[in-house]
């Protein structure tokens, strides 16, 4: 198993206060994963369970990952954000109530630099042989704000990977190339139904890829 260091958890945890989101969700999975997997950011069950994609999006990727012979076990799965993003709405009850309610939001640009000294030692420490990007979140945090996930979903991308320069104050590119294979977040099948044959063909791909290797 791999585990960023305490300290930089610690720093990770600074860098994200003041900020509107809760908890601390640490990536999880092998140090020689068959390949790593960059989400978006925990949802309400993740910060209670303190493992990423245990909630409603995490059966859909489960399945996904079934569908090629695979278990979390074999996957590093970590996310751009390891916190919480939320807002708070109001929330109408069928007796007439009105309650105030925390519901997921994307992160943003600022939260995500917060936590991207994170992702870039796990993807320095773990080397990982191919990365899958989930959704446009992880997809533009790795490669930049000009792809998108709905014309490059189900390819394979050899490509440098965006680190943040504290000192520069912005992203800067890896010398060496990764592997990325974009594909759509697992909730996205949630508000966009037809998306589901798109997700699917792409695992389809994905396990393909990893066969021929
Ligand atoms: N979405 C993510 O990106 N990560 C999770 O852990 C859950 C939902």
């Amino acid at each position: 198993m791999y585990r960023i260091s305490e300290e930089l958890a610690e720093l990770g945890r600074k860098r994200i206060e003041g900020f509107p989101v809760e908890g601390f969700v640490y990536g999880s999975g092998p140090s020689k994963p068959v390949f790593m997997m960059v989400g978006e950011a925990p949802g309400e069950t993740e910060v209670h369970s303190n493992i990423p994609f245990t909630g409603r999006a995490g059966k859909e990727l489960m399945a996904s990952l079934q569908s090629i012979g695979l278990t979390r076990e074999d996957v590093y799965i970590t996310s751009a954000v390891r916190s919480r993003p939320y807002r708070w709405e109001e929330k109408k009850e069928r007796d007439g109530t009105v309650t105030e309610r925390k519901y997921n939001r994307p992160p943003t640009k600022k939260e995500i630099i917060a936590h991207a000294p994170i992702l870039d030692a796990e993807i320095r420490d773990i080397k990982p042989p191919l990365i899958v990007t989930l959704g446009n979140v992880g997809l533009q945090r790795l490669t930049g704000p000009k792809s998108k996930v709905t014309e490059l979903h189900g390819t394979l991308l050899e490509t440098p990977v965006r680190q943040w320069n504290e000192e520069a104050g912005k992203y800067i590119e890896t010398e060496e190339n990764y592997y990325v294979f974009p594909t759509f977040h697992p909730a996205s099948v949630f508000y966009n139904p037809p998306v589901r044959e798109w997700l699917q063909e792409d695992w389809k791909r994905l396990g393909q890829l990893l066969d021929r290797k």
